[in-house]
């Protein structure tokens, strides 16, 4: 495979939703309500530019770990930063037409995904630990979507999101995407141990910022 082979597939499109969008890092957990809504990156134009990595990969499969939490008041296509903060991810998935199995461990958030997501019959919700549902899945999974445990101090919230990552590895697809949502808080966030292994096991890095994107092609 050419080392450029992944960026060659994904360049176009990634052109297309990250035209000038500027992600700051933050590197500690101390995030002001201000620093959250108007300086910190926003998920979507990551997640639009993945639903098209994953059509043109001819993907079927999506395994999100961790539901959308924050009703959706407003159109899809609008965005709205005070509201759009956590991404509205199972929304965006449902809309692919995909088959989306989408997990949390909160009953509330699993409510908030479900009526969300009332009238999309590809879309599946299960209320259980992410880790637990990975571990049972049968499926072959063509982009896994980490956003569960909150990169809060106290959380061991890198430890788990590589955890989740092992447990899915065997599931994952040859030519498969990874999303994690994040990346742009404490020195990697969610990502700071799951982004090496996941390298180390042949994925490419797209983008690095609020979510960090791999793509393995071979
Ligand atoms: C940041 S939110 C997810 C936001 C969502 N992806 C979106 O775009 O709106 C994190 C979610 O992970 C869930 N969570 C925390 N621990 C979990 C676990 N062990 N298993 C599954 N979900 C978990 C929380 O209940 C919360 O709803």
């Amino acid at each position: 495979m050419h080392p450029n082979a992944a960026w060659e597939f994904a360049k176009d499109i990634l052109h297309t939703h990250f035209q000038g969008v500027t992600q700051p890092m933050f590197f500690g957990h101390e995030l002001t309500p201000e620093d959250h809504t108007t300086r910190r990156g926003k998920p979507r134009p990551s997640i639009l530019a993945t639903i098209d990595l994953l059509k043109k990969l001819g993907g079927k499969t999506i395994v999100e770990i961790g539901c959308m939490r924050q009703p959706l008041t407003h159109e899809l296509d609008e965005f709205n930063p005070v509201c759009c903060n956590d991404g509205h991810s199972t929304a965006f998935w449902a809309m692919t037409g995909l088959a989306v199995h989408s997990v949390d461990i909160d009953p509330a958030c699993c409510q908030v995904a479900a009526e969300t997501c009332g009238a999309c019959p590809n879309v599946s919700i299960y209320c259980a630990d992410g880790i637990e549902f990975l571990r049972q899945f049968s499926g072959v999974i063509d982009l896994l979507y980490l956003d569960a445990w909150d990169a809060i101090e106290g959380i061991p919230y890198a430890e788990k999101h590589l955890e989740a990552f092992q447990v899915a590895r065997p599931k994952l697809a040859r030519r498969s995407l990874i999303l994690i949502d994040d990346t742009d808080v404490a020195f990697g966030g969610k990502g700071r141990q799951a982004i090496p292994a996941i390298i180390r096991d042949g994925y490419d890095l797209l983008f690095v910022g609020r979510q960090t994107l791999l793509l393995r092609l071979d």
